[in-house]
């Protein structure tokens, strides 16, 4: 059912783009499922009330998250190590208390953050629905229940463990439909000194790169400072810091406690002028946005077709959730693209959501290597260049299509 009210605000969306029927972004699949594949209208729109950037309508948590969860936090090296220092900043922080802290973190998958507290005997909790990666994590020694996060959750966890240092969530806030359960859930779990810090793909980074494969299915939001900001200012949730990060293209770190707990950090006021100054609070900005991703549309089709024309093996690089916004939007399929490389598993042997290009193991990639590689990981470029040398040595070109369609 198509949803045109915000779900913070409750009044009307102004709707911004629709990018066509869509599958699940991590909706791999054998060709047996073709048949029965579901799709959902993608459109977003805007609040201006809340500033709310959302998708209007999105598949149920229950189909997006499960026991075969295509993905796994653990196969890039750099999440590893940018997990591991976000531990690190808050183990030398002044938020863990000195006697027996306790962290809980939203949506820890298969431990890549949490098992940083395991190291250091730290009481932790991960709340982690899709089975599969929880089981992963749990094997690691993290300490992890699977199910959704919700207040009902939020308050059988203090029964039994007390209330939080710290509530962590690294790319998960963004997922939850039902944000305002997740606050009050929050609201509850935090300690008067506690706080909660988490990072997101950052709207600002979006509109700049003009990264539209951002919008997919699990990403029901791109938030910014002033749309967290008054998402929990509501339930006397103060944002005191923002962090800039690198991750996933671009996102931003929030760090949020209970209102007067502490000094507001002068971070948060410079994000918010910088935001106005860029227009994050004006459905004419996303208007603007909206003319470069259909640039971006076409560009990446002629180019595409060009190369083919002339007889070039062109293969995608790593089956990205992103990557299937892009395919399904541009109508990109196993004509134009050979396959895609990637190194995860569980992905093997599948097609890709929509258009149904075959995924390859990544030693397939290394041996059949084509003439043009669509960067669709381009969030990783930095540690993929640096293991691809072989690549380009050999004559092989990356196309990247973030911020703009491009062959190197
Ligand atoms: N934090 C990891 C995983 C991000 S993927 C990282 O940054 O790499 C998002 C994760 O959130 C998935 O593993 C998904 O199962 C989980 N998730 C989705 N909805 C959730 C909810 N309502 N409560 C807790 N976790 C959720
Ligand atoms: P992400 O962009 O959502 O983090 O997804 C990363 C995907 O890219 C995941 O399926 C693994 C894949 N991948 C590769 O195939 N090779 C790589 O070098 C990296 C970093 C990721």
């Amino acid at each position: 059912m198509q949803q045109s009210l915000c779900r913070i605000s409750g009044n009307p969306l102004i709707p911004l783009i629709d990018f066509g029927d869509q599958p699940l972004g991590n909706g791999f699949l054998n060709s047996t499922d073709f048949e029965r594949e579901y799709f959902y209208n993608m459109s977003v729109g805007y609040c201006q009330e809340s500033y709310m950037f959302q998708l209007i309508d999105q598949p149920s948590p229950q189909q997006m998250f499960h026991a075969n969860y295509a993905f796994y936090s653990s196969t890039s090296k750099s999440m590893e190590k940018h997990f591991k220092a976000f531990s690190d900043s808050l183990k030398d922080s002044k938020y863990l208390s000195t006697v027996d802290p306790f962290v809980i973190e939203l949506g820890c998958n298969d431990g890549i953050m949490l098992k940083n507290f395991v190291s250091s005997g730290i009481r932790h909790l991960g709340i982690e629905p899709s089975l599969n990666v929880a089981k992963a994590a749990n094997s690691l020694g993290v300490k992890t229940i699977s199910e959704f996060f919700t207040e009902e959750c939020a308050n059988r966890i203090v029964n039994e463990h007390g209330q939080a240092d710290a509530f962590l969530a690294a790319n998960v806030m963004c997922h939850i439909p039902d944000i305002n359960d997740v606050v009050r859930g929050i609201k509850i779990l935090l300690k008067p000194t506690g706080v909660v810090m988490f990072e997101d793909p950052y709207l600002g980074d979006v509109i700049e790169k003009n990264s539209y494969d951002q919008i997919y299915d699990e990403h029901v939001y791109l938030f910014s400072a002033l749309s967290i900001q008054n998402l929990f200012k509501d339930y006397g949730l103060e944002l005191i810091n923002v962090i800039p990060q690198k991750t996933h293209g671009g996102s931003l770190r929030y760090v949020l406690a209970h209102k007067g707990a502490y000094t507001v950090d002068s971070s948060v006021d410079e994000i918010i002028s910088k935001e106005l100054r860029q227009g994050l609070d004006k459905a004419e900005t996303f208007e603007m946005f909206k003319k470069r991703v259909q640039k971006s549309k076409s560009d990446l089709i002629n180019l595409l077709t060009t190369l083919k024309g002339q007889g070039k093996r062109i293969v995608g690089y790593a089956a990205t959730s992103k990557s299937t916004t892009i395919l399904n939007y541009c109508g990109i399929g196993p004509d134009l693209i050979e396959y895609i490389s990637d190194t995860t598993p569980i992905k093997h042997g599948t097609f890709s959501p929509g258009m149904h290009i075959p995924v390859r193991p990544y030693e397939f990639f290394k041996s059949n290597p084509p003439d043009y590689a669509v960067l669709f990981a381009w969030n990783h470029a930095e540690e993929i260049m640096a293991k691809e040398q072989e690549f380009i040595a050999s004559g092989g070109k990356w196309i990247t299509h973030v911020p703009e369609v491009k062959v190197h």
